[in-house]
């Protein structure tokens, strides 16, 4: 068996998952990520924070423009307003460092106007869009590293349910709003993470053209990696993936309050043209 079977087994949920012969550390190190929500309260040294950044600050970046910023919370105080209004998540209070990922135009408005020049693109939805992209490879390779070092990491997409409150919190001006949060901690041994299955190659690769009907058995087969998974985890999901994600998207109200995004991103200043 090819040593590496153990990992594709985890991540797709499968016995029967397929192992390429290529490999690589890179590969085996993305293939064992898992979100961790218990921490324990071991502090991040800002030199391991540096390491971060630069792997960080290493990702492609649109045009090389940068339009992403980092705020780094480490204050217990504010990691706890932060986390209440973020839904209230525990892992936030726990982890000793919250990093809040930005899409960031101000900078770009004021490189502009210290030369001259009026930045009218930026109140187009495509800038808005280039400063989460930015922000969103950046964290994930900061997430690739954290991993490397020991640390566990976990994802705060509710950090856009109160985009205002949050902007006040960490003093963002005009332009500036967070796309999301990421705890990094060490991980707490007594609450280990699993390997959460991912849907098989058939549902995301496509060849030349795109195929819905061409997902479907994949997806059937998903949704039992996944309810086998739920039961290991001790999990209370009513019904499959299918039924789980569908109820996630049912309404405005499964939005958790980003169904005003818009709204909220213009009091930010962001045009979206
Ligand atoms: C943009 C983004 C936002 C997320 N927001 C949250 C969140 O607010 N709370 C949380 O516990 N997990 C959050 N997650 C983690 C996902 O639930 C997790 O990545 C997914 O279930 C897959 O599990 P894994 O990361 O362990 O493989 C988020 C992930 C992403 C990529």
């Amino acid at each position: 068996m090819n040593a590496r079977a153990p990992l594709y087994q985890a991540r797709y949920g499968s016995p029967d998952a397929p192992t390429p012969t290529a490999g690589s550390p890179v590969i085996d190190h993305l293939l064992a990520h898992r979100s961790v929500r218990a921490y324990l309260p071991d502090p991040v040294s800002d030199d391991t924070l540096t390491a971060i950044m630069a792997a960080a600050q290493s990702a492609a970046s649109s045009s090389n423009l940068h339009a992403w910023s980092v705020v780094a919370v480490r204050d217990p105080a504010r990691k706890a307003r932060l986390a209440e209004l973020a839904g209230d998540q525990e892992h936030i209070r726990q982890a000793p460092v919250l990093l809040v990922w930005l899409a960031d135009l101000a900078r770009l408005h004021d490189v502009a106007t210290r030369v001259g020049e009026s930045a009218a693109a930026l109140d187009y939805l495509e800038m808005f869009e280039v400063g989460v992209i930015d922000a969103a490879l950046a964290a994930q390779n900061a997430v690739t590293a954290a991993e490397s070092l020991g640390l566990g990491t976990v994802y705060i997409g509710a950090m856009r349910n109160r985009p205002e409150d949050v902007a006040a919190e960490l003093q963002l001006p005009p332009r500036v709003v967070a796309v999301f949060g990421l705890c990094v901690g060490t991980p707490d041994p007594r609450h280990p993470a699993a390997v959460k299955p991912r849907p098989p190659q058939s549902v995301v690769l496509h060849q030349e053209t795109y195929s819905l009907p061409a997902q479907q058995p994949g997806l059937a087969e998903y949704d039992s990696a996944m309810s086998t998974f739920y039961a290991s985890q001790g999990m209370k999901v009513r019904g499959t993936w299918s039924h789980h994600s569908a109820k996630r998207i049912r309404d405005a109200d499964s939005l958790s309050g980003r169904d005003r995004l818009v709204e909220a991103l213009r009091k930010l200043g962001f045009g979206l043209r």
